[in-house]
């Protein structure tokens, strides 16, 4: 059973500015609901009630959201307006919240690497909140839960995306086991679209084995001269296994501009209920 999801929620937000000068990106609401939200209610779902958050500099209001508002609980406290706080209060009874600084930028890998103390020698899984993913049924980190269950190594989501987008993603190559599912032997991070190994993009989605956390501290900065979980996670496959799977749900690219207007229209249309 995994029971511990990392957060990698230090990254600064520029696309989002002057939004994000002084509020976390991962605050800024999908509707009424702050993008991180959303994912630690998905980590939860997946019986991953421990969510271990990498923050950095500027970040408290991360850390105040997923802690009770005493002024706030008091003046809505048996007022009709109590129904508003349902969502985080749900998540507060259900989540333990640990927090780390990063306190430099050198890539995921090396955030990843800093949330070890809050993780320790088990699988866990990781989510990375711009990539807000939909589904019907089980979340995409529950999918993922279920086939560690199966595989017992490292996992990470796939997306088919158009060739000429890989330079945005890790991209996977590997052997189709069954539908869906590869085992991966080949992953590179964001390459030309001539470079590209396939057209399969890693979501922001991953269940780790704790081995991985060795394998970072000896993976030289890769891509943009940072220390790439990708390049860590090519590593484990050469050594053992790494599978990738494509899941079932809808992704929106929310560290994006358009995919966050996309996510917020699909939300407000789909999910939201006015009182
Ligand atoms: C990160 C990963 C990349 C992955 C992507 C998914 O990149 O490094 O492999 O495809 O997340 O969103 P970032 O978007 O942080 O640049």
């Amino acid at each position: 059973m995994i029971t511990k999801c990392l957060f990698p929620v230090a990254g600064y937000g520029t696309r989002f500015l002057p939004a994000t000068k002084s509020m976390p990106k991962e605050m800024l609401p999908v509707v009424n609901k702050p993008l991180v939200q959303y994912g630690v209610e998905e980590a939860i779902a997946a019986g991953m009630t421990t969510c271990a958050m990498v923050t950095g500099r500027g970040k408290r209001a991360i850390a105040d959201h997923f802690d009770i508002s005493y002024e706030l609980e008091h003046q809505i406290s048996g007022s009709g307006k109590e129904a508003y706080l349902k969502s985080i209060r749900n998540v507060l009874d259900k989540g333990v919240f640990t927090m780390v600084r990063q306190r430099e930028m050198k890539g995921l890998g090396h955030a990843i690497l800093t949330g070890e103390p809050l993780i320790g020698n088990e699988p866990f899984g990781v989510l990375l909140s711009d990539d807000l993913c939909l589904n019907t049924g089980p979340g995409v980190l529950a999918q993922m839960a279920e086939l560690y269950n199966q595989f017992r190594c490292s996992i990470v989501a796939i997306q088919e995306v158009p060739k000429d987008q890989t330079h945005k993603y890790g991209v996977i190559a590997g052997e189709s086991l069954k539908e869906g599912i590869y085992r991966v032997d080949e992953m590179v991070e964001k390459p030309d679209p001539k470079d590209a190994p396939s057209n399969l993009a890693i979501i922001g989605r991953y269940i780790l084995t704790p081995d991985i956390f060795d394998i970072i501290r000896e993976t030289a900065p890769g891509a943009n001269g940072e220390i790439q979980l990708t390049d860590a996670l090519q590593t484990q496959a050469r050594r053992g296994c790494v599978m990738a799977y494509k899941f079932e749900g809808r992704r929106f690219d929310c560290g994006s501009v358009p995919g966050f207007v996309e996510a917020t229209n699909f939300v407000y249309e789909n999910y939201y209920t006015e009182d």
